[in-house]
């Protein structure tokens, strides 16, 4: 059935017999790195990497403070706290997201709400959420997410969160080199986060970052994810219960050679995405108006459930990886007890999309 498909997918990668959904992009620049790493010794929690990748990683977005952490999960649960989040609070987000969203509220002893996306961005409605905090005046937080990098309806969300005076923190994981107009997400919300797992746009082996414009608050999380230490030359003090959240200085080398490519990379991926769309023409998943995305995961849809089983077997079973939605966060036993709206959006899309090959090839 869908073999024209499977033919054209492959024609973009050179006619390969396997072809993953995503792979990361290494030259000789990530071994120089490393190794200028490796040779210096500091390969931990110490190093001029790490500075270096948040001083890049703020410019290029245009935030006022980046501070590097562990990992995208840990960077959002800080995210979080940081925003006041607490055990027994309610967080808004969306159901159609990656699972670290959902952990990341319940890691603050938190309840995420599910509440339905948008059909074409595929991120937090803003109607949705208005009708819900309208009924609802017990949320602490919003955190919506930045869909397989197209941005959602973020400054209409910023509105209806200022308006019912809820805070807004943004999951941006998949977003690196996502923007709205000429701004970068990850600058609506009073904190954004990244991702740098190995399957992101650029990647650090592991890795996140939190994106600030609000200087003091980016001092007391770079404070927390390094132990809550008061610094000095040799006394141990600590402040706050803290976190081992540092990126590591090995991985921040891995970073800086990687941020040599996002430019190009971003490019190569729109480029990509645009020979998609040419060919797959309505059932392509496009950026929408006035945003511009970083298409990290290509995604198409299917005419409904049965279909994407078809075209998810044919495909896989033809070498060329593809994989569906993730299932809805309100779906899975640890959520199913969260409230929900009617979620019919999510749904829809749960039932059709598809998630196409999207790597950069060399
Ligand atoms: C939407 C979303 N949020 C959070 C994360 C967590 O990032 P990490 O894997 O770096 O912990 C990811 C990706 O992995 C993601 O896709």
């Amino acid at each position: 059935m869908f073999e024209k498909d499977i033919e054209f997918i492959r024609s973009q990668y050179g006619n390969a017999e396997k072809i993953a959904l995503h792979e990361p992009y290494f030259d000789h620049r990530e071994i120089e790195k490393t190794t200028e790493c490796i040779e210096s010794t500091f390969v931990s929690s110490v190093g001029k990497f790490v500075t270096e990748f948040e001083n890049s990683i703020a410019e290029y977005c245009g935030v006022k403070r980046a501070v590097a952490c562990v990992n995208g999960t840990n960077a959002l649960f800080l995210a979080l706290k940081l925003c006041g989040v607490n055990a027994g609070d309610k967080v808004v987000t969306q159901p159609l997201t990656f699972i670290a969203t959902a952990n990341a509220i319940a890691y603050c002893g938190a309840e995420p709400i599910f509440v339905d996306v948008d059909k074409d961005t595929m991120g937090l409605s803003p109607e949705h959420l208005e009708t819900y905090l309208k009924k609802h005046n017990d949320v602490k937080a919003v955190a919506p997410m930045h869909t397989f990098g197209h941005p959602c309806r973020i400054k209409e969300i910023k509105d209806v969160c200022d308006r019912y005076g809820v805070v807004l923190v943004e999951d941006c994981a998949e977003s690196l080199g996502s923007f709205v107009g000429d701004t970068h997400t990850g600058n609506f919300g009073r904190v954004g986060i990244l991702s740098f797992n190995g399957n992101k746009i650029i990647t650090t082996g592991g890795g996140g970052m939190l994106l600030f414009n609000d200087e003091k608050l980016a001092d007391y999380a770079k404070h927390l994810t390094t132990q809550a230490k008061i610094p000095h030359r040799w006394e141990f003090n600590h402040d706050a219960i803290g976190y081992n959240y540092r990126m590591p200085n090995l991985n921040a080398a891995l970073g800086m050679a990687q941020f040599e490519k996002l430019p190009m990379l971003r490019r190569k991926k729109r480029e990509l995405a645009e020979r998609y769309a040419a060919y797959f023409g309505g059932r392509f998943v496009k950026d929408t108006d006035g945003t511009s995305s970083n298409y990290w995961l290509n995604a198409i849809l299917t005419a409904n459930r049965k279909e994407r089983e078809i075209f998810l077997t044919e495909t896989n079973d033809a070498g060329v990886m593809t994989r569906p939605a993730w299932t809805l966060m309100n779906k899975l036993e640890m959520f199913k007890h969260c409230e929900t709206d009617d979620l019919e959006n999510a749904q829809w899309l749960e039932d059709r999309l598809v998630n196409i090959p999207s790597g950069v090839m060399k």
